[in-house]
């Protein structure tokens, strides 16, 4: 009975933790928005971003010398994950081709990340600049 209660306390408080510390990545620009350290595809997609991306789209993807990547039209733009991996795969402009620099699985992990975390994390940056506001 009793190990159940504390079961139950530390289970809340790990989930008190992650709800803060959510909060507390999504809201600092300085870092790329953290991923489930579960999901080892997006684990891989945030470290590609970091290390091949946020140079030029910046470290939430709102943009720099590349264009922002993460507000939703880009799913208008690029409706299926395949369009944005050949977008990335083979370059435009002055955005690199990363064929050859990165793995299939790099890449594919990478649009991932930018398609959902990305995404999820400026939609979650604006909700709570409006209650702010
Ligand atoms: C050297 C700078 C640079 C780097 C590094 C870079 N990009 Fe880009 N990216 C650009 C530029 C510039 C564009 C706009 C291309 C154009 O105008 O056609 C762009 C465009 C894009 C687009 C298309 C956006 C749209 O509106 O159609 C996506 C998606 C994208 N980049 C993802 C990535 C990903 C993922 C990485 C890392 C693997 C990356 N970029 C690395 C400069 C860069």
């Amino acid at each position: 009975m009793k190990s159940t209660r504390s079961k139950a306390l530390v289970l809340k408080s790990i989930a008190t933790f992650l709800v803060v510390f959510a909060f507390a990545t999504g809201c600092s620009s300085g870092a790329s928005p953290d991923v489930d350290p579960q999901d080892t595809e997006l684990v891989l997609g945030r470290r590609t971003y970091v290390n091949s991306c946020v140079s030029c789209h910046g470290s939430t993807g709102a943009g720099g010398i590349g264009n922002q990547i993460n507000t939703p039209e880009i799913l208008e733009l690029y409706p299926t994950i395949d369009e944005q991996i050949e977008l990335v795969t083979d370059g435009r402009n002055r955005m690199p081709s990363f064929g050859a620099r990165l793995s299939e699985e790099e890449i594919q992990a990478v649009v991932r990340y930018s398609r959902e975390t990305l995404i999820e994390a400026a939609l979650v940056e604006a909700s709570s600049e409006v209650e702010a506001s």
